[in-house]
């Protein structure tokens, strides 16, 4: 007998304002079960294994794609952002996205935001101090999309290692019935961490750029006979051997609380994040080492 097999051939809806976005979610049949991404777009396979994640997770996948101005706080960081939308859809329609939310500005903030958040110290280092109010800015627009969305889980990437972790905070602390889903960080095939600000390079910086993490895999043979600030020390020195790159800072923390470790049996888990100027992009990246 001849099988025949149909193939659902799902719809994706654009919203592109809060009002389209509420009746695009009204046809949602199991909204208790929503897998939420929020991103800012200019997507590459980082944002869509968070995506694909979520579609194998839950009954219905939303993204979210919004620059947000609140988390910038250098305007030409925002003007020059990478902006492609409609390059964006055509990826989240293959990966199985119900809805994509492209609000505009007025939809997310109404009126101006002045909430300050408790981000319980987890801001202390790393981004925290160099993009300042960058944190609170992110739990503004992480916060007002939860409302709208109201996501069973939320996907973060651990490419931002320090904000799953803030989010992670806020979100049990506001109560929020939201899981915060942590997923690995998804690198080039020369182990350079996928950023939407990879693109901003020219080829030169593109061709320096694994130099950074290279050297943060020399970190973890570097700590069998190192001490933290030792480790830290000679990360950033060898980074700053090429030319092209400049490191902002590096820091060796406690997973958990974000704070600097001075040993290695300080912690269970431990960090080593930094942020490497390739002028005028700055690249971001992170690694486990224990
Ligand atoms: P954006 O930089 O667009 O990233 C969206 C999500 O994709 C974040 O959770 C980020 O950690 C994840 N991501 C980016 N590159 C990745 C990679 N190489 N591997 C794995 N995950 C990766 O982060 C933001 O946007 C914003 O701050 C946002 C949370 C959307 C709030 O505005």
């Amino acid at each position: 007998m001849q099988k025949i097999f149909f193939e659902t051939i799902r719809k994706m809806i654009i919203a592109k304002t809060l009002s389209e976005f509420e009746a695009a979610y009204r046809s949602l049949p199991r909204k208790s079960d929503i897998g939420f991404v929020p991103t800012m777009g200019a997507l590459h396979q980082g944002h869509i294994s968070l995506v694909k994640k979520s579609v194998s997770e839950s009954s219905h996948t939303i993204v979210s794609i919004f620059v947000n101005p609140t988390q910038f706080n250098n305007r030409q960081d925002l003007e020059n952002y990478p902006r492609h939308p409609e390059q964006d859809c055509v990826l989240l329609k293959e990966t199985g996205v119900d809805i994509v939310f492209i609000p505009r500005t007025e939809d997310i903030y109404p009126e101006e935001d002045n909430r300050i958040f408790d981000l319980g110290g987890l801001d202390r280092y790393g981004e925290g101090p160099r993009r300042p109010g960058h944190f609170n800015g992110v739990a503004q627009v992480v916060t007002r999309l939860f409302d709208i969305v109201k996501p069973a889980r939320a996907y973060f990437g651990e490419k931002d290692f320090q904000q799953v972790a803030i989010i992670s905070y806020f979100v049990k602390n506001l109560n929020y019935p939201v899981r915060i889903v942590p997923c690995p960080i998804v690198r080039e095939e020369d182990g350079l961490a996928k950023s939407s600000r990879n693109t901003l390079l020219t080829s030169r910086q593109r061709e320096a750029a694994p130099h950074i993490y290279k050297t943060l895999c020399l970190a973890a043979e570097w700590m069998k006979e190192s001490t933290p600030q030792q480790v830290a020390e000679k990360v950033k020195t060898e980074i700053d051997k090429n030319p092209l790159l400049e490191t902002e800072y590096v820091e060796i923390v406690n997973a958990e609380t974000l704070q600097p470790v001075s040993g290695w049996d300080e912690a269970r888990h431990i960090r080593l994040w930094c942020a490497v100027y390739a002028r005028p992009v700055r690249l971001i990246d992170n690694i486990q080492l224990k």
